[in-house]
């Protein structure tokens, strides 16, 4: 297989490369990614020399360069992880590459998949598209739950989603759409929570908690995400969407009480802060479709400390890439600042 990994330098993205370069010896993998502040070239450091690795700059939106890439390299199969992914952002900083990169670039895709008669694509989407459960009920987000985002990230995934929906309809484009839930483990950008409040821990300050910390979310190991992706990209059915989770709710309080744990601080070290607009309060997965097939999270609930410890510790002893990161991270917060001022200043001189 000659694979078209789009997003690569993401966290997923990169961390799925390494698992599917370690597993498949005979196949080939070129990293397609825009590089936008949540892309990272040095998440694959390790792996730059392998001879059947390489990288090309480009932008899902961009079909021409897509077609390029595809051609040049021979390419089979696509796997898709290039999104905007930061739901604060797509809530305070305005969404239109939201909505670009989320749904008209996955449409790129699908046009590229069909014109160049590519054997299967993976749509990576989100467990969020469906919307938020009530924490008294007993509900999990099934294959069959209806769509109904409630944040401008989730409606552009949605849409994403829904695009491939139509191209298997009407053109039979191979996509397998997924649904994952959260995800943890290694190369996370630290404006996500759990390095967000590790970056914080490790500075002295306090973390904070939005609202009453009671908001549930279903974690998984990045590493079973991997594996679950590749799985459907070797056996997943054309048409077919399929939710990956691990069984392991956990409220925000809790995720944050074991951070704490791990780290040897203690719950003075939590500050709550008003809750953000929107913010879903639970999302829980079934994902027996995924399991019917052959796959289980090696990391399942009773090992979630364990992997959480795991994690941790990667950031602490990789310093270097936490020190780029990290720097990488303040100029990019100055630079999201500027533009949210700028766009106010536009806003009120129009009004
Ligand atoms: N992080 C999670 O917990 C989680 C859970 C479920 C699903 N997902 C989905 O998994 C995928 C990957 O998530 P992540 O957390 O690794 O994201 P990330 O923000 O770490 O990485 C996104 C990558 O996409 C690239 N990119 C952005 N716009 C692009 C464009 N227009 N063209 C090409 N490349 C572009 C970025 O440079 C970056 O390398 C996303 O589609 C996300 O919706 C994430």
């Amino acid at each position: 297989m000659n694979l078209l990994v789009c997003g690569g330098a993401g966290f997923i993205g990169s961390n799925f490369i390494r698992y599917f370069l370690q597993k498949h010896t005979d196949c080939r993998v070129v990293n397609y990614d825009k590089l936008t502040y949540a892309g990272n070239l040095e998440n694959l450091k390790d792996i730059e020399g392998d001879t059947r690795y390489s990288f090309a700059q480009g932008d899902i939106c961009d079909l021409e360069k897509l077609n390029e890439v595809i051609l040049a390299h021979k390419i089979t199969d696509v796997i898709n992880f290039a999104a905007e992914t930061h739901v604060d952002r797509s809530i305070h900083g305005g969404c239109k590459d939201f909505v670009l990169t989320n749904t008209l670039g996955v449409q790129m895709i699908l046009d590229a998949v069909r014109f160049n008669k590519l054997e299967k694509f993976v749509q990576v989407s989100t467990d969020e598209v469906y919307g938020a459960l009530g924490l008294d009920e007993k509900r999990e987000f099934t294959e069959d739950t209806q769509i109904a985002p409630n944040m401008p990230y989730a409606a552009a995934k949605a849409g994403g989603d829904l695009m491939c929906r139509a191209y298997f309809v009407t053109h039979k484009v191979p996509v397998v759409v997924t649904h994952c839930s959260n995800n943890y483990g290694p190369y996370q950008f630290p404006e996500k929570v759990i390095p967000f409040f590790i970056f914080k821990l490790l500075r002295g300050e306090k973390v904070p908690v939005y609202g009453d910390g009671l908001n549930v979310r279903d974690w998984i190991h990045v590493a079973d995400h991997a594996a679950a992706l590749d799985l459907l990209l070797h056996n997943g059915a054309a048409g077919e969407v399929y939710n990956i989770g691990s069984d392991n709710e956990r409220n925000n309080l809790e995720i944050t009480k074991l951070i704490l744990k791990i780290m040897g601080k203690g719950e003075e070290m939590i500050e709550y802060v008003t809750d953000r607009p929107g913010h879903d309060r639970r999302y829980a997965i079934d994902a027996l479709k995924i399991r019917s097939l052959g796959w289980a999270p090696t990391y399942p609930r009773d090992k979630f400390e364990h992997g959480l410890a795991e994690t941790v510790e990667w950031y602490l002893n990789n310093k270097d890439w936490v020190e780029h990161i990290q720097q990488k991270k303040k100029n990019e917060m100055n630079k999201f600042q500027e533009n949210l001022e700028r766009s106010a200043d536009k806003m009120q001189a129009a009004s």
